[in-house]
């Protein structure tokens, strides 16, 4: 166990339930919450505003390695600023996810975002949400998590996050954007190690609420040995 606690990874495909169910954990046990997908899409947001294609490798390692990013923690999860500038809400859109799937796929880049991961957990305490977050960031986490849901579930959250946020979306489209997503981050950590971590935990969130999700993994940190 680090100074600060444990290391607890939380993993799964996209709409599983992974951010909230990580924000809302570290919450409860006081613990830091980095959400590792928000680097990436840091980047791809950075990559569009600098007009490179995502796909671009030197180019894309290069901004990484130049990213001045800032997460500010607050209740309703975190705020993420560029260069000082809040991209919290642009970060989420559709360009910036497909452009942060992209940039994900680059090794030189893997490279330099779990440097920074691992930088920021080397003590603990510490729910780091993201893929690799299990395999490659922290190998060594005390608990590792593995969220999943059925395609047409995870599709249905989407669709009532962009309703909150005033976006309407199709659901057939929505579904297989997820699919298409799936299958490049799937194809992405199949690259960069055996994933998902051999001992993570599955937990299936069809069907459970996001209070229920939440207790499931205190429950299993506690088995770990941290006390809540
Ligand atoms: O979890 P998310 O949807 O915010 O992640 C954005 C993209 O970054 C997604 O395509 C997967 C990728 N990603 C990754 O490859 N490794 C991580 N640790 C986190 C995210």
């Amino acid at each position: 166990m680090g100074k600060r606690g444990i290391v607890i990874a939380i993993d799964g495909p996209a709409g599983s339930g992974k951010s909230t169910t990580a924000r809302c954990v570290a919450g409860r046990l006081g613990y830091l919450y980095l959400d590792t997908g928000a680097m990436y899409r840091a980047l791809g947001w950075s990559m569009i505003r600098r007009g490179l294609s995502p796909d671009d490798e030197s180019a894309a390692a290069a901004t990484a390695a130049a990213l001045a990013f800032d997460f500010c923690p607050e209740a309703s999860g975190q705020r993420v600023l560029i260069d000082g500038e809040d991209v919290t809400g642009e970060i989420r859109s559709a360009d910036v996810s497909d452009a942060a799937s992209r940039v994900a796929v680059h090794a030189a880049v893997r490279k330099i975002l779990v440097a920074r991961q691992q930088e920021l957990g080397f003590e603990g305490g510490i729910v780091l949400e993201g893929r690799d977050t299990g395999t490659a960031v922290f190998p060594e986490a005390e608990l590792k998590i593995f969220l999943v849901a059925d395609v047409v579930e995870r599709a249905r959250r989407r669709h009532r996050e962009l309703l909150d946020s005033g976006i309407a979306a199709e659901m057939d489209e929505l579904t297989g954007q997820i699919r298409e997503r799936d299958k490049r981050d799937t194809a992405t950590q199949r690259r960069s190690g055996s994933w998902p971590a051999s001992d993570a935990i599955t937990v299936d969130t069809t069907g459970l609420d996001v209070d229920a999700q939440v207790a499931r993994v205190v429950e299993l940190a506690r088995e770990c040995g941290v006390e809540t």
